[in-house]
């Protein structure tokens, strides 16, 4: 049976439309109400649910609105891509094993907002995509997989980041699958 996948993004969402296209996708989530990536849920017709950290009076209330969500729709899986927040304990507490997140950077190297960033300024041979499950910490999770990106060093940081996107593109469905796969084994056992 397929599995039910939420994404959560804060911005511009275009991993999220990759998924969307290619999985039937339960809803996005935003945690900012007039992120792009709600416009592309409606192109697509996606369901969409967008919320704010500062509606709440805090963290915990805002993720058990988050849990609410989660739990109503049945979601087996979590995907974030581009979603700017730590998950915090209340979120990872009833959720731990089901995130994924993917990020700019062939990790443990460059974690954080600004992983392309980060790996141009340091003129390093490569850098890469990491998809990794969701921890306390940012960007420490379990690894599921990853691939390395070649810096040609005459490449500007636009090109850089074209090659990242194009290389997350490819890499995040694969992985969704994968991960799909092994809840259904899991489900069935
Ligand atoms: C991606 O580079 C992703 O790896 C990082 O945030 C960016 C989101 O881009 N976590 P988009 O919103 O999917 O266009």
């Amino acid at each position: 049976m397929a599995k039910r996948i939420a994404v959560f993004a804060s911005g511009n969402g275009s991993n999220f439309q990759v998924i969307a296209e290619q999985f039937p996708v339960e809803f996005v989530f935003s945690d900012h109400r007039d992120a792009y990536v709600l416009e592309r849920a409606k192109n697509l017709g996606v369901a969409s649910h967008a919320f704010e950290l500062k509606e709440f009076d805090n963290k915990e209330a805002y993720e058990e609105a988050i849990v609410k969500l989660l739990d109503e729709h049945q979601i087996d899986l979590v995907c974030l891509a581009g979603y700017m927040k730590i998950v915090g304990p209340t979120l990872l507490a009833a959720y731990e094993g089901r995130i994924i997140n993917i990020h700019p950077a062939y990790l443990p190297n460059f974690p954080g907002a600004h992983g392309i960033r980060d790996a141009y300024e340091a003129k390093v041979s490569f850098t890469g995509v990491t998809v990794h499950y969701v921890d306390e910490g940012v960007d420490t999770g379990e690894i599921i997989h990853q691939e390395k990106i070649d810096i040609d060093p005459s490449w500007s940081l636009d090109t850089l980041e074209e090659h990242v996107h194009a290389l997350e593109y490819q890499m995040f469905p694969g992985v969704i699958q994968t991960i799909c796969e092994q809840i259904e084994r899991e489900d069935t056992k």
